[in-house]
């Protein structure tokens, strides 16, 4: 549920792309960058949850595009920035946020099927968002800002799978790297540090590991699972022109998991 503070214009008057739109984080950021003002490209692989999530931001009021495609798929990745530039009038900020990843296994019982897929999601889909975002970006005056959600896994093995820590260690070795490379076209990049937050990929987990909520709450200074408008607002935030001295950031919305 919105509150006040969510609709005040934060990002009125540009576009944002979010991938992982159809659940979760990426669909709770969506519906906020919308109330906040912005016109929002959302892309994920499945098309009815994209329609419906596209359709409640219309009747708030909102803009929306859908493009429903695969965030490891160049073309689809393609398909979704022209959208926003054909439709919207440019790409201003995007939100990389599709990813995967599962648990129970340790490094040497995973098989390699699961390691590519991880690796595939989480860092060649960030990767090709970077390589189509960043060039609309840099044709804009504006310039723009992304924001990659990454994890306290891309800091520490948490206990999640070895790949997946692998991976999103990855995600903000690319983060720094776009920020370094295109500061001076006045494109900011930034990570999102991400806790244990409430969404399908936990609630999957927790069907194998069911104590997963009060181990994540244990390791916690707040002793709770994040809420997905927790992390959506700091990716507004991020995405926003209040954040315009940040970039190259690693920015934690981990409930204090990382202070102690
Ligand atoms: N939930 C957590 O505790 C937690 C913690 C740290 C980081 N994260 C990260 O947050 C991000 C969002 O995850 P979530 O927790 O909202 O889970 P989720 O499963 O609800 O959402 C993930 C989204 O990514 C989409 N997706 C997966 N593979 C895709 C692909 N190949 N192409 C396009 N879309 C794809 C899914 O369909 C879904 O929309 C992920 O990057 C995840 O790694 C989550």
């Amino acid at each position: 549920m919105l509150g006040d503070l969510d609709s005040q214009g934060l990002l009125r008057g540009k576009t944002v792309m979010v991938t992982g739109a159809s659940s979760g984080i990426g669909r709770a950021a969506a519906r906020l960058f919308a109330a906040q003002g912005a016109a929002v490209v959302v892309m994920a692989r499945r098309e009815a949850h994209l329609r419906a999530l596209a359709a409640e931001i219309t009747e708030d009021g909102g803009r929306a595009g859908v493009a429903v495609g695969d965030v490891t798929r160049p073309e689809d990745v393609r398909r979704a920035v022209s959208m926003a530039v054909d439709a919207f009038g440019g790409l201003n900020a995007a939100f990389n946020n599709a990813g995967w990843g599962t648990v129970g296994t340790t490094l040497h019982e995973t098989d390699d099927a699961v390691y590519e897929q991880i690796m595939d999601v989480n860092v060649r889909g960030v990767w090709n968002c970077l390589k189509y975002q960043i060039p609309a970006m840099m044709k804009q005056e504006t310039g723009g800002s992304i924001v990659n959600t990454c994890s306290i896994a891309g800091a520490f093995a948490t206990g999640a799978l070895a790949p997946y820590v692998a991976a999103k260690h990855a995600v903000l070795g690319l983060t720094r790297a776009a920020a370094a490379e295109y500061g001076a076209h006045g494109i900011r990049v930034n990570a999102l540090m991400v806790g244990t937050t409430r969404t399908e990929l936990v609630e999957q987990a927790m069907k194998k590991i069911p104590d997963l909520e009060s181990a994540a709450g244990a390791r916690a200074v707040i002793q709770r699972m994040a809420d997905p408008l927790e992390v959506a607002r700091a990716a507004g935030w991020l995405c926003s022109d209040q954040s315009s001295f940040v970039t190259g950031g690693a920015v934690p919305v981990d409930g204090g998991c990382s202070a102690v």
